[in-house]
């Protein structure tokens, strides 16, 4: 959700708060801009509706900028609405919402300023320009005090060539050091192969670039003694080289399986022996395909461990004044660690007493921090905004999580335990699918809608797949409970209309084709995805496509693989890019 960056350099900066942009721009791409001062104290700023490439050109004169990557909240995107803001000597970037903009708007209005943009991060520049006293730290933290919501900022003053004053409160910063430039920036992996050490800002900590050195302190300037460290050399950014960041990253699915589950060690669970072993009920909360992995850990955990498992959406997790508590473990799911819903639903949790545990891939994330015990898995950097190797990292995770607790709780291990190695290579002959995924991707691609069927744990393969059709291929489509179909969704069925339905159960295989077969006669184009060779022979599917076979409990992590790649098809062959879904930012830092 919008990438910052601010860089002091030795030597003109553009092209390096260019590239950190390039990093960033999954994180937003509505519109980009850079502002500069040069040693001249003149401000600079060049900011463009669109994709971070079309800054390129003549670089800006100064060694001094900052960089914004843009997912708009307030105001369409538009060249007027890209950040960088400029009021008097002051540029900002903002990563963030200012919840109490159209007060503060309303007054600055009253006191005669004009505004230029729709944004809501347009009142912060002002606010800063009028609390300026000479004193650029002073000014920034002045106007802070008058914001409600979350922010990272970056801003330059004209006054203050080689100065940088940044601030972070609920959206992620952090800063970076190499022997040519300072940084600070919204995630770690834009600045690999820029800077060489790390610090991440804590809530309400700001960061002060000058003199050659970058300090953290607090809203009073009382230095904070922070430790940096070396940027960890998984979190480099990869590239594409042919084809999409999503098909490279679902090309990384038998890896990060692997990677992940080398990373998850018995011995790791010892410091939450007490809660695994003694939970009385175990709540989940996630949002978007975080969430499908955190439901599938509820079915998973309540019948393997026998205690309730309930899952929600982090969205909605405290409008319903959960009844958690001491002695409660409370799951959260998030690849980034970043997800506003979900960080906010974690704090809720652990304020009422709850054990916090997260599943991430990013081990120094804000909810990272936040947990009382972090689970990280190794998926490696997921660039393309459809998220596909985190999801089957954290289905692994989770699988591993509720089997542990299985073990504190009885010393016994489930069934499927063992086949966990087997994850990776069974990953790999779903490969073997790709084929036929292509062929439906291109038989498919004009449909106007589309229905994903499922039971038991299949409902979340199908809710997962029918999401990925959705986010990148525009096409409406629906992950349903196969038996709910007749219920009413029936009625939407018409000549042609595909309907994919996962059948992983042996034991529920029947039933399922029932569904299939009901779809069938009021004349859906149907396809079937399962390991069960007998399930695959008796169904009437107009298509029929066989997983590689694996405990069945297991099924999920591979049934939604070859679900992903006839999104990721449809998505390019209707002309799509799927790394930069319309209207969609990877990290989603506001709620
Ligand atoms: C997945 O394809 C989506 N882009 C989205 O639903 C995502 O999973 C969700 O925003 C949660 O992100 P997180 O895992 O980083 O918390
Ligand atoms: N709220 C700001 C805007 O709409 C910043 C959004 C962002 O984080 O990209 O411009």
């Amino acid at each position: 959700m919008c990438g910052i960056v601010g860089c002091v350099s030795k030597e003109n900066c553009y092209e390096k708060i260019l590239s950190a942009l390039s990093g960033l721009e999954y994180r937003g791409y509505d519109s980009a801009g850079i502002a500069m001062v040069s040693p001249s104290k003149t401000l600079n700023v060049r900011k463009k509706k669109g994709y971070v490439s079309n800054l390129k050109g003549k670089p800006l004169a100064g060694d001094t900028g900052i960089g914004h990557t843009r997912w708009a909240t307030h105001g369409k995107p538009s060249d007027a609405n890209a950040h960088p803001h400029v009021s008097g000597k002051f540029a900002l970037v903002h990563n963030g919402i200012v919840e109490n903009f159209r007060t503060l708007k309303d007054e600055l209005l009253r006191q005669g300023e004009v505004f230029l943009s729709e944004t809501d991060s347009e009142v912060i520049v002002k606010l800063i320009a009028r609390a300026y006293d000479g004193d650029f730290f002073g000014a920034v933290a002045k106007a802070c005090e008058r914001l409600k919501g979350s922010y990272a900022l970056a801003v330059l003053c004209a006054d203050f060539p080689g100065e940088i004053v940044g601030v972070r409160q609920g959206s992620p910063l952090v800063a970076g050091a190499a022997a040519d430039a300072l940084y600070l920036c919204s995630d770690v992996p834009a600045l690999c192969g820029a800077a060489e050490f790390i610090c991440p800002a804590s809530d309400g900590e700001f960061i002060r670039i000058g003199g050659g050195k970058i300090c953290f302190c607090d809203g009073q300037g009382r230095e904070i003694c922070k430790q940096f460290t070396r940027v960890p050399p998984e979190s480099r950014l990869t590239s594409a080289a042919s084809g999409t960041f999503m098909e490279k990253e679902i090309s990384e699915i038998p890896r990060a399986l692997s990677d992940t589950l080398a990373g998850l060690t018995e011995t790791d669970f010892a410091p939450c022996a007490r809660i695994l072993r003694g939970a009385k009920q175990v709540y989940a909360a996630a949002c978007g395909t975080a969430l499908h992995a955190a439901e599938m850990f509820a079915d998973v955990a309540e019948s393997e461990v026998r205690c309730p498992v309930f899952c929600f959406a982090a969205s909605e997790f405290r409008y319903r004044d959960p009844l958690i508590g001491k002695d409660d473990l409370f799951v959260a799911v998030s690849q980034s660690g970043e997800t506003a819903d979900t960080l906010q639903a974690a704090r809720l949790a652990k304020e009422r007493g709850a054990y916090v545990l997260a599943v991430t891939n990013i081990a120094q994330s804000s909810l990272a921090s936040l947990a009382h015990f972090t689970i990280v898995m190794r998926a490696g950097p997921e660039i393309a905004v459809a998220a596909t190797k985190s999801y089957n990292c954290q289905l692994l995770c989770l699988y591993y999580l509720a089997a542990q607790m299985k073990f504190y709780r009885t010393q016994e291990f489930p069934d499927w335990f063992a086949s966990l190695p087997s994850l990776s290579s069974a990953a790999e002959e779903t490969f073997g699918c790709f084929l036929q995924m292509s062929a439906l991707a291109a038989k498919l691609k004009d449909a106007r809608g589309m229905f994903c069927l499922g039971r038991g744990l299949d409902v979340r393969t199908a809710e997962e797949g029918a999401l990925k059709v959705k986010e990148i291929a525009y096409v409406f489509a629906e992950g349903y409970a196969a038996g709910e179909l007749k219920h009413g969704t029936l009625a939407l069925i018409e000549e042609g209309f595909p309907v994919f339905t996962i059948s992983t159960s042996p034991a529920l295989a029947s039933k399922t084709d029932n569904a299939l077969a009901e779809a069938k006669a009021r004349g859906a184009f149907t396809v079937l995805l399962s390991q069960d060779t007998a399930a695959l022979s008796e169904s009437c599917a107009d298509c029929k496509c066989a997983l590689p076979a694996l405990h069945e409990k297991l099924m999920p992590v591979l049934a939604v693989i070859p679900l992903q790649y006839f999104a990721c098809r449809m998505c390019l062959l209707r002309g799509y890019d799927p790394d930069k879904p319309r209207n969609l930012a990877k990290s989603v830092t506001v709620e």
